[in-house]
């Protein structure tokens, strides 16, 4: 029996060593789990790296499923949707998984973006990890849109309608730009066939491309931890960071930690609240497109509302340039501000466990007002509405451009030698 177990064991390394020889398979796994040191102290936040990845694995897979029974023509595309939903086995799961995992998505990327809001992980030397995570998040926005359209529901296509009008603000271009996207003179089939084609093939090729060189980028230059210092300042005698473990086997293993909670709550909203409350299924999205019928009140999903708010907010015609133009421009910035993050951020420290007060107060401010405008954002406009919306805009603004200011003043906490935990 011995001798068996052994004899298997010589062929399995024999054989590893005619792959290696040819393809670096060992070498990368080394490389990027069995040897990438990661610091010991990671905690909740940093579940949501690993969980973006399953949820853009849950999309595709569920994606392909639903390709098989939809059909992209505006005159069977929204009853293409019930039938999946009625009629083709689970099909009503594969539906669900996938409009509740994109909610999902925005969730997680969210909390992903705010750990590293928190723990200075858009710092030197992170930037460009940062960065691709912002050309991910702007992808992941032209995803989610192409998708909202394809149900072919009044709301897809009344929310397709202004979102794509707005480009028509941009001087002399902006008309022609228009009918470009739109390959017609109105939303139509041939904004809904090329929607699809984007949805279904092009944007996931990119962002898997840019999944990819968002975990090189990190690789290269080593995560991050909630106490914000470098653990490679102490090693061991072999190099080894003192304060460092094993991503494999030791946080392959407390991701799925991550995974089980995310399912549990990701599948019982998919199962007793796939609509939940018309946030993630909007109402009039049950009702099929009509050019003819403009829903009372056009509101984007929830994740697109504090940005909406944003664009709704500017009431003034600054410079005599009319307030709708100024709107689209401050609701553009407001995406293209995180891209600046990591050169206004000038504290000393990266964690905001020793960062200063006035950052703390900041951050208190700007999750407020994000929260706000999300919320305003899914209201009607009425006068108090926007009056709310512009100081939400204002706070969201002053968050980023007085970041310079406030993070250069007030007391930090001196920053420990190695990193801090807490026995559970
Ligand atoms: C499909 C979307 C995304 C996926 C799959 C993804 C995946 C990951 C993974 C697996 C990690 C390493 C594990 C961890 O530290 O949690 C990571 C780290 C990181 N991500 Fe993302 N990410 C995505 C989007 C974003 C976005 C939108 C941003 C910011 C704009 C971002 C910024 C970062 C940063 C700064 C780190 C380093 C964190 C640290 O070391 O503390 N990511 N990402």
């Amino acid at each position: 029996m011995a001798i068996h177990r052994h004899d298997n064991h010589k062929s399995a390394n024999a054989f590893m060593e005619w792959v290696d020889r040819r393809i670096p398979l060992t070498k990368v796994w080394n490389e990027h789990l069995a040897e990438y040191y990661a610091a010991k102290n990671f905690n909740f936040w940093y579940y949501f790296g690993s969980l973006a990845i399953l949820v853009l694995v849950i999309q595709i897979f569920t994606g392909i499923f639903l390709t098989m029974h939809y059909k992209p023509d505006a005159a069977l595309a929204f009853a293409s949707v019930e039938y999946i939903m009625r009629d083709v086995p689970y099909g009503w799961l594969m539906r669900y998984l996938h409009s509740t995992g994109a909610s999902a998505f925005f969730v997680i990327i969210y909390l992903h973006m705010f750990r590293g809001l928190i723990y200075g992980s858009h710092r030197e030397p992170r930037e460009l990890v940062w960065l691709i995570g912002c050309v991910i998040f702007v992808a992941l926005m032209a995803e989610a849109f192409m998708g909202y359209l394809l149900p072919w529901g009044n709301m897809s296509y009344w929310g397709a309608q202004v979102i794509i009008s707005l480009f028509d603000v941009i001087p002399y271009f902006g008309p022609m730009l228009t009918e470009w996207i739109r390959g017609d003179f109105v939303i139509s089939d041939a904004t809904l066939n090329r929607f699809f084609a984007f949805h279904v093939i092009l944007l996931p090729l990119v962002l898997i491309v840019l999944v990819f060189l968002h975990l090189i980028a990190l690789h290269q230059v080593g995560s991050n931890n909630p106490d914000g210092i470098d653990i490679f300042e102490k090693v061991d005698e072999d190099g080894k960071p003192l304060d460092g473990i094993a991503f494999h086997p030791y946080y392959t293993v407390k991701d799925i930690v991550g995974v089980c909670g995310f399912l549990i709550i990701y599948l019982g909203i998919v199962f007793f609240a796939p609509e939940f409350g018309g946030i993630f299924l909007e109402k009039d999205n049950f009702a099929p497109a009509n050019s003819l019928q403009t829903p009372p009140d056009i509101v984007p999903l929830w994740y697109f509302t504090p940005y909406y708010s944003i664009l709704r907010a500017n009431t003034f015609n600054f410079f005599w340039i009319d307030a709708k133009i100024w709107g689209v421009v401050f609701m553009a910035l407001s995406i293209v501000v995180f891209f600046l993050l990591p050169w206004l951020d000038r504290s000393p420290v990266k964690s905001i466990r020793y960062r200063s007060m006035p950052f703390k107060i900041a951050l208190v401010i700007f999750v407020a007002a994000f929260i706000l405008l999300g919320w305003l954002g899914m209201n009607p406009v009425t006068e108090r509405n926007t009056l709310l919306a512009q100081i939400g805009s204002v706070a969201y603004f002053a968050f980023f451009f007085l970041m310079p200011w406030f993070t250069s003043i007030g007391k930090t906490k001196p920053l420990p030698d190695r990193v801090t935990q807490h026995e559970h």
